[in-house]
């Protein structure tokens, strides 16, 4: 059984922002919802956010999380200070606390469990996660003895010269036995040169410590300012990738690619140069994406190209081929073996299969049937100023270059539209339909007009 505490009460100031630390965004998802997720496949019994700066900000953007419980830390006395907030709250509690930061976003899991169990099997009052860093700057020096028992931890700021030779580091992330620690923590003393409760303290008042070495020390990144947050996102990034092309997705030029954690790629699939893949996106097998593409929150079945467009909150079946230079977003849903092309735009816009919307066009809140053809330049006049108004169009149906769908519209199947057309009421089945001025055609009249011009002189 275990609790975990993250502690997220801090000012954050190194990152100069009005945004809570915490709730910058690594990679689509807040540094501290990415601590969270973390945790949860450790089925923690409870979970207890430590919130102070900025409290009501921080509780409002995790509302949504199920089971959290927020703590208040009133003042910012120090990461002491934040565990003794937990007292009155884990009164009677014999088990295990897990301590985690809100701004150590890249923990993973099995790091977690290897704590836990390190924890367990050796019986310890606390394991903490230690490193060796080339550059330990910044973070607290631990002192153990030869079989990993911590003595004690001093901070950087408070080490001499000596101790600060030596690069084994304080993670931030401990397990202790709570009945244990609750003891010595009202005990805990602000005597360093912060003037702060340090929960690293709480270490030299119990037995025994351990500490465990982590295998990639980049897991445990804390995150002060921006170039922090910038590391993280490439040490992220790095990890996605590597993930992927393992997986038997080919990335041409990496680098320029940036990919979401949340995001499924099949095998077979290859994305191309300078293309986003974001959110809750699906990829299928055998599709080419990219370069230039950006595809957020969307489902693209399998052998779909998209070159050079942008996708959002919406759904591509197989065999389409979307772009260049298409815009998809608003729960648009293409279907399979379409093509939407050069400079057209879909919003909460529905096709059926082999359906073409090939040039210059927009359609929104329109529903089309299979085998359409959408003519170059057709739009949908959707937006009466106040509301938006949904298009029908059949199956079969065809519109000319240039045409107007004003919405809202019905056009049944097989219907042709003449290129130019402004339509404004519904066509049943199998009609041709024009609605634009017969055509006129002057003869000599270059002459008419040149004798007004000189009618006009004198
Ligand atoms: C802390 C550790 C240090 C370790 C480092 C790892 C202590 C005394 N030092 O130092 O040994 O190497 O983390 O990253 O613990 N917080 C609160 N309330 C407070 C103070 C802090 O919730 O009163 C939160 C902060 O929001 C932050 C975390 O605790 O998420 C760490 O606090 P911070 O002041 O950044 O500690 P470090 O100086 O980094
Ligand atoms: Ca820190």
């Amino acid at each position: 059984m275990v609790v975990v505490a993250i502690l997220a009460a801090g000012r954050g100031t190194r990152m100069k922002s009005n945004l809570p630390k915490v709730l910058h965004s690594l990679g689509g998802r807040s540094l501290i919802e990415r601590v969270i997720d973390s945790v949860k496949p450790l089925s923690p019994t409870r979970q207890m956010v430590i919130v102070g700066y900025q409290a009501l900000e921080v509780k409002a953007a995790m509302q949504s999380i199920p089971d959290l419980e927020f703590v208040e830390q009133n003042m910012q006395l120090g990461t002491g200070h934040a565990i003794q907030q937990l007292l009155p709250h884990l009164e009677g509690y014999t088990d295990d606390l897990l301590v985690l930061y809100g701004d150590v976003p890249l923990l993973r899991t099995e790091t977690l469990t290897n704590l836990l169990q390190t924890h367990a099997r050796h019986q310890n009052a606390a394991t903490i996660l230690t490193a060796y860093l080339d550059n330990p700057k910044g973070y607290g020096r631990v002192f153990c003895n030869n079989d990993n028992i911590v003595q004690q931890i001093i901070e950087d700021r408070d080490c001499t010269p000596t101790q600060k030779q030596n690069n084994r580091i304080n993670a931030g992330i401990y397990c202790f036995r709570w009945q244990d620690l609750a003891k010595v923590l009202p005990h805990l003393q602000a005597n360093n040169s912060q003037k702060e409760y340090y929960l690293t303290d709480a270490v030299s008042l119990l037995e025994p410590v351990m500490a465990m070495d982590i295998e990639d020390y980049q897991e445990i990144l804390g995150i002060n300012d921006r170039l922090q947050l910038a590391t993280a996102y490439e040490i992220l990034q790095k990890r996605v990738k590597e993930k992927w092309m393992t997986a038997g997705v080919t990335l041409i030029d990496p680098a320029s690619i940036t990919i979401d954690d949340t995001v499924e790629i099949a095998p077979d699939v290859i994305i191309e140069p300078q293309t986003h893949l974001r959110g809750n996106t699906v990829i299928q097998t055998g599709s080419r994406i990219g370069p230039g593409s950006l595809i957020e929150n969307s489902q693209i079945g399998e052998n779909v190209t998209a070159q050079y467009s942008v996708v959002t909150d919406s759904i591509v079946q197989a065999g389409t081929r979307v772009g260049p230079y298409a815009h998809l977003r608003g729960h648009a849903e293409v279907g399979a073996g379409c093509r939407v092309g050069n400079f057209v735009e879909l919003k909460n816009t529905k096709l059926g299969d082999h359906t073409n919307v090939a040039h210059l066009s927009y359609l929104g809140d329109t529903t089309a049937g299979n085998q359409v053809n959408i003519g170059a330049g057709t739009i949908t006049a959707n937006y009466d100023g106040v509301k938006k108004h949904p298009t029908n169009i059949g199956d079969r149906t065809k519109t000319g270059s240039n045409s107007v769908l004003v919405a809202p519209l019905t056009l049944g199947n097989d219907v042709y539209v003449a290129a130019g057309s402004t339509i404004t009421e519904d066509v049943p089945d199998d009609c041709l339909v024009i609605a634009r001025a017969r055509q006129v055609t002057k003869p000599g009249w270059r002459k008419k007009t040149s004798e007004s011009a000189k009618n006009a002189d004198s």
